[in-house]
């Protein structure tokens, strides 16, 4: 049986993980819109990658005779002033949940849940890729990113991501 407060997080973190894809299919939108289809594709990818991080949590939750309780998934934002900032706040999303991940191991520790200690393992290194995928393209956009063949050379880039 899980710990009830690890039960509570781990049911927290579904929701997080939803509005990570919810956020990066707004990311999509808001490059489509300005005719980065490269930038869109690889946020699409990035979208569906998260839904499958939440349904890891939710079937974990269900295979250890747990409750899953969906949440409201919060509103993300529309717009940003620019591909780069669009991609930094991508980066600074990716770093909070790097944050709940360990925060997770650490109560999974503290409550002596190893299985579930077990189990978040595979998403701290998820996390280490995550975060360094999502900076090399801020590092690429800040070093090209300021003319038109630079930024057309990255969306290109982007855009051959394949579906995970
Ligand atoms: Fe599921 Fe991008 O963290």
């Amino acid at each position: 049986m899980l710990n009830p407060k690890m039960e509570m997080e781990l049911n927290k973190q579904i929701n997080e993980e939803l509005y990570s894809a919810y956020l990066y299919q707004s990311m999509a939108a808001y490059f489509a819109a300005n005719n980065l289809n490269g930038f869109a594709k690889w946020m699409d990818v990035q979208d569906a990658e998260e839904v499958n991080h939440a349904r890891k949590f939710y079937h974990f939750i269900i295979d250890r005779m747990g409750k899953v309780v969906l949440e409201a998934i919060e509103k993300p934002p529309a717009e940003w002033d620019s591909p780069l900032a669009a991609m930094e706040a991508a980066f600074k999303h990716e770093q909070h949940v790097t944050g709940r991940i360990h925060f997770l191991v650490d109560l999974a520790r503290e409550v002596k849940d190893k299985a579930t200690e077990v189990m978040l393992n595979w998403f701290v290194m998820e996390q280490v890729e995550e975060e360094a995928s999502v900076d090399e393209y801020v590092q690429m956009l800040k070093m090209f990113g300021g003319k038109p063949q630079g930024l057309m050379m990255i969306n290109r880039e982007m855009g051959k991501r394949e579906d995970d």
